[in-house]
């Protein structure tokens, strides 16, 4: 059975479940100071598990797409060195909010493995947790004794908490899981040792497919635990294992997800997969890397020198390597695997196909920079080679590596074959220094939440209240760089937070006692954050929250404008033009899109007379609020790539101007003045 096949079962067999069948949520996460990428299905259910949310339905499936480069969950130095570890993945995920718990999560998983799929009842092994000293946990003997109406007593296995008390991050949702683990060897490997000693020892042939968590706990960051208000079910299978055992390969990279692009990259370097040990590495690791490329970009986020951009770089850059150092490809070649993975996911992720031009020239152009740094690179080290004694030092290779971007793994190489060799101590002591100092400059220290009301609405008043009477419903203390502010949570709050580009609000609350300013609005998840650099004296007691208005109408006005913008410049120069980032602040606009030559003074002209002209029109506004949002497509709203929208949205039409959009925007036109 194909792998999109496969992933169709499963949704499938959840939906004739009950179950709800919810879009993947984008990779990159927006709003989560805690997470950078997606590590887990259930990441966008967060805020349900600590029951900040209600939620919609009661029992979801899904497929997510997750990326495990950073942060607690990390694989990408596993990732093709071994035959089924991926940065991107596909996670067939299942979730119940406080409706069924372990007997009925177990009996699905259970049925589906062997009577839908087929798989041998005797290859598969469990997991349960054996409970934890440290956190007080006893071991889950609920999970054990469900286990035991399926399997054998011998074949349910206890595992400690490092395998079997699943945790998002270092706070945050967590429960005791139970694994499912298939083993995958040979008959007559089978015969010779129990798998039961393999598992969870990285062996390649005897692994974990399927995760069931019980969430059940929320941990704090001085690592308390505390029990949550209901119990959820959340579980996550991996597509690329599953599909490896239905399809009968000894490798996730040799179903059908991977092997187009390693059949292409065989062509593309003239060697063959499966006949060395090296050459293999390097062709999971592009074919890995590649997939994971596509999808982030065609979520949104661009290569760039910080943050989220900065490992998709990382990563582009991590696959040309192997390419360029193992395979001997010496020009451009990842973008010519973009077509491959699209059309392999694009019938399931329906974002990828519209992206298709824009993901392959993006990649085209890094691989071409990052082509045009190793060249710079070697002509560097062969000038120190022209000069060098015996052994490079430390520092040299540093400089190589933090300067001119060039892998140390290829200065390594270089250097051998001219037969020298460099301080590995001292390279290491200064890369080192580099990674301390930029993790204290990224440090960012969350408290926990002070809960001073609870159950509270804790939402935005709406756009046009600027002032209203508010409680502090939570607070908590953040540190970064050295100073400590506070955020605050109101029971309801006239105070915009940051989102769509545009700033957050700033202002201030008081009552007789008391003045604090209001620094900036954020959101984090659902929640919206208030910044002050002081807390109250008396946080109990009611305070008047009053934005600044002329810094909102400043920036609604730009809003506003970025809107016609974005109009004029899809007449002007084309409808391929889509936006991929904005700032909307009080003193001006920034506005980032998709083109691909420089812009002529003509048509900058233009595009400027063309928004001017808007303007004078002084176009009324209209807000369409609770809209369908396949209304809102069929009207033609322009939608963002890589955003998660509702099953109903707000449209922002001035004109013939429509945006789906959550920003602040002026009454008519005529408000903003002048464009230029
Ligand atoms: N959250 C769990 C995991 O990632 C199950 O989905 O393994």
């Amino acid at each position: 059975m194909k792998s999109n096949q496969i992933r169709k079962l499963y949704l499938d067999y959840f939906k004739s479940n009950n179950h709800n069948i919810v879009t993947s949520s984008p990779i990159v996460v927006k709003d989560d100071p805690t997470l950078m990428f997606v590590n887990a299905g259930m990441n966008q259910f967060k805020n349900i598990f600590l029951g900040d949310l209600k939620p919609k339905y009661l029992r979801v499936a899904n497929s997510q797409k997750c990326l495990r480069v950073s942060g607690k969950h990390n694989d990408l130095e596993e990732v093709g060195h071994d035959t089924y570890h991926h940065t991107m993945f596909e996670m067939l995920g299942s979730w119940s909010f406080g409706d069924y718990f372990k007997e009925e999560a177990i009996r699905l998983a259970w049925i589906f493995l062997t009577e839908i799929c087929k798989l041998e009842k005797e290859r598969l092994y469990v997991t349960v947790f054996e409970g934890s000293n440290k956190d007080n946990l006893l071991k889950d003997n609920d999970s054990f004794d469900i286990w035991k109406k399926y399997l054998p007593d011998s074949r349910i296995i206890n595992g400690n908490k490092k395998d079997n008390f699943w945790e998002m991050g270092d706070t945050g949702p967590c429960g005791p899981c139970s694994e499912i683990h298939y083993d995958n060897r040979k008959s007559n490997l089978r015969d010779q040792t129990n798998a039961i000693e393999l598992i969870n020892k990285d062996h390649p042939d005897v692994i974990e497919i399927w995760n069931l968590v019980f969430i059940q706990y929320n941990r704090f960051s001085d690592g308390r635990l505390e029990p949550l208000p209901e119990k959820h079910v959340d579980t996550g299978m991996g597509l690329e294992r599953l599909a490896m055992i239905m399809q009968g390969k000894e490798s996730s990279y040799e179903t059908d997800i991977f092997e187009p692009i390693i059949s292409n990259l065989e062509k593309t370097s003239g060697i063959n997969y499966g006949n060395n040990q090296e050459y293999d590495i390097s062709l999971r690791v592009i074919a890995d890397h590649i997939r994971a490329i596509v999808f982030c970009i065609a979520d949104g986020q661009l290569p760039s020198n910080v943050k989220a951009g900065y490992v998709i770089r990382r990563i582009l850059r991590r696959a040309v390597r192997y390419g360029y150092t193992f395979l001997d490809i010496k020009t451009p070649f990842l973008y010519n695997l973009v077509d491959i993975v699209i059309d392999q996911f694009k019938d399931h992720f329906k974002e990828l196909d519209s992206q298709r031009g824009l993901v392959k020239n993006v990649i085209k152009d890094e691989e071409e920079t990052f082509f045009k740094t190793l060249d710079q690179g070697i002509k560097r080290i062969n000038e120190l080679i022209s000069v060098s004694k015996k052994e490079f030092s430390g520092e040299d290779v540093f400089e190589l590596y933090d300067t001119f971007g060039f892998p140390v793994d290829l200065t390594e190489l270089i250097l051998r074959e001219n037969d020298l060799s460099f301080d590995m101590d001292e390279f290491k002591k200064a890369m080192h220094r580099q990674k301390k100092r930029s993790k204290n400059q990224n440090k960012l220290d969350l408290g926990d939440w002070i809960i001073l009301i609870d159950d509270a609405n804790e939402d935005f008043a709406g756009y046009n209240i600027f002032e209203k009477q508010v409680l502090i419903t939570r607070y908590r203390e953040v540190n970064t760089k050295g100073k400590t502010q506070y955020q605050l949570v109101f029971n309801s709050t006239p105070f915009y937070a940051e989102g769509g580009g545009q700033v957050g609000d700033v202002g201030e609350i008081c009552n007789k006692s008391e003045q604090i300013t209001i620094k900036n609005t954020k959101k984090e998840n659902n929640l919206i954050l208030h910044y002050v650099d002081s807390l109250p004296k008396d946080t109990k007691i009611e305070f008047l929250a009053k934005i600044d208005i002329e810094n909102r109408m400043k920036c609604s006005r730009n809003h506003t404008a970025t809107h016609l913008l974005q109009q004029s410049l899809m007449s002007i120069l084309g409808e391929h033009i889509q936006q991929k980032g904005s700032l909307v602040c009080a003193d001006y606009l920034r506005f980032d899109f998709t083109h691909f030559s420089k812009i002529s003074e003509e048509d900058l002209r233009l595009i400027e007379i063309d928004v001017n002209n808007k303007l004078l029109s002084n176009i009324q506004l209209q807000e369409h609020l609770d809209l369908p949002v396949g209304e809102a497509k069929n009207l033609g709203a322009i939608m963002l790539f890589g955003e998660k929208y509702d099953d109903t949205v707000r449209m922002i039409q001035f004109g013939e101007s429509k945006e789906l959009c959550g920003g602040t925007h002026v009454n008519q036109t005529g408000e903003i003045g002048l464009f230029k």
